[in-house]
C-alpha cells in the first residue's frame, strides 16, 4: 500500500506563522541554500547562519578567540557587507577556501532568517536548492510524511525560483506515494511542471534573477540550477549552544538514481562526481 504524504508549504519567510509538519525544507536557489549546498559538497564541516552581518561579525570574533577560523560570507542586498571575507557567490567557494577554514559564518537577506524561522518550529530543519533537493527529501522521508516547505522569498513576498524549486519537491515527492497538498504547494507544483524544457531559462525569468545579472553574478543562476547535481543534505544540528548546519553523515555520496526516477536533467548529465570533481580541477 504506497505511503500517504501531507506537502504545505509557506511562500515566504518572515511570516511569523508555520503549520504543523514533521520537518522543514527551507529553500532560497538564489543563492543562501545552494551557497550551502557548495558549502558541504566541498568538504566544509560546520555553517553558522545568523540573521545580521552584525551578529555574523560578533559570532566570528566568538568562534576566533576560540581558535577557529571561520569564514565570515554573506550579503545584503546580493552585495559583500563591509569587512565580510566573501559574498554570496557560490562560484567563489573551492577546496582552498574551504580547507582554509572548515567553518563558516552567513548571514544573507533573506535565506539564514528563513532557516531560523524554521527552526522555531522545533521540528527537523534542512537547507534544499535545485542541487541537493531530491537527497534531501529521500532524507526527510526517514523523518516523517508531513513535509513543511518554506521558501525563502524576497523581502517577505514570494519569489520565483523558490516557488519553482518548492514545486521540483513535491513533483518527487509524488512518485513514492499520494500527496495530499495544501493549495499553495499545488500552485508550486503547477507552477514547476509548466515549465517547458528549459528550467534555467525559466528560473531566469525571476526578478531576482534578472538583478543579479545586472549585478553580475548571471553565472550563479546557471550553478544553481544543476539539478541534483549533489547529494549532500545540510541540516540544523541539534541540542547545540549556536544554530549551526552541518551534512548528514553519508549524505555525500555518489546518488544513484531508481530507473523511473530520472528526469531528463538527470538523463544527460555524466556522473555528478565526475562533473563535480571536473569542476572544481578548472576551479582550482
Ligand atoms: C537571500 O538570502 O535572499 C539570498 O541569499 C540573496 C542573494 O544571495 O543574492
Amino acid at each position: 500500500m504506497p505511503e500517504t504524504f501531507e506537502a504545505d508549504l509557506v511562500f515566504a519567510g518572515g511570516g511569523n506563522y508555520l503549520p504543523s509538519a514533521d520537518l522543514w525544507m527551507v529553500i532560497d536557489v538564489l543563492r543562501a541554500t545552494t551557497v550551502m549546498t557548495r558549502w558541504f559538497e566541498l568538504g566544509g564541516t560546520e555553517l553558522y547562519p545568523v540573521k545580521t552581518p552584525d551578529e555574523a561579525r560578533g559570532l566570528v570574533n566568538e568562534l576566533k578567540a576560540r581558535g577557529s577560523s571561520p569564514l565570515l560570507m554573506g550579503e545584503v542586498n546580493g552585495i559583500p557587507p563591509e569587512g565580510f571575507d566573501m559574498g554570496n557567490s557560490p562560484l567563489d567557494l573551492n577546496y582552498d577556501v574551504i580547507r582554509a577554514h572548515y567553518c563558516g559564518v552567513m548571514s544573507t537577506t533573506n535565506g539564514t532568517g528563513a532557516l531560523l524561522e524554521a527552526e522555531s518550529s522545533g521540528c527537523p530543519v534542512m537547507a534544499v536548492s535545485f542541487r541537493n533537493y531530491s537527497a534531501c527529501l529521500d532524507h526527510a522521508l526517514t523523518i516523517g510524511t508531513r513535509i513543511g516547505i518554506l521558501c525563502s522569498g524576497r523581502k517577505h513576498r514570494p519569489s520565483w525560483e523558490d516557488t519553482l524549486c518548492a514545486g521540483a519537491v513535491i513533483e518527487e515527492l509524488s512518485r513514492h506515494g499520494e500527496v495530499l497538498m495544501s493549495d499553495s504547494a499545488r500552485i508550486a507544483l503547477t507552477l514547476w511542471q509548466n515549465r517547458g524544457n528549459d528550467t534555467e531559462s525559466y528560473v531566469r525569468k525571476s526578478n531576482h534573477a534578472q538583478y543579479l545579472k545586472q549585478i553580475g553574478y548571471s553565472d550563479d543562476i546557471s550553478f544553481a540550477c544543476e539539478i541534483d547535481s549533489s547529494t549532500v543534505v545540510p541540516m540544523l544540528a541539534e541540542n547545540e549552544e549556536r544554530t549551526v548546519l552541518r551534512a548528514v553523515s553519508g549524505s555525500a555520496r555518489p546518488y544513484q538514481r531508481e530507473n523511473d526516477r530520472i528526469t531528463p536533467e538527470i538523463k544527460n548529465k555524466t556522473d555528478p562526481f565526475e562533473e563535480l570533481l571536473a569542476y572544481t580541477r578548472k576551479k582550482a
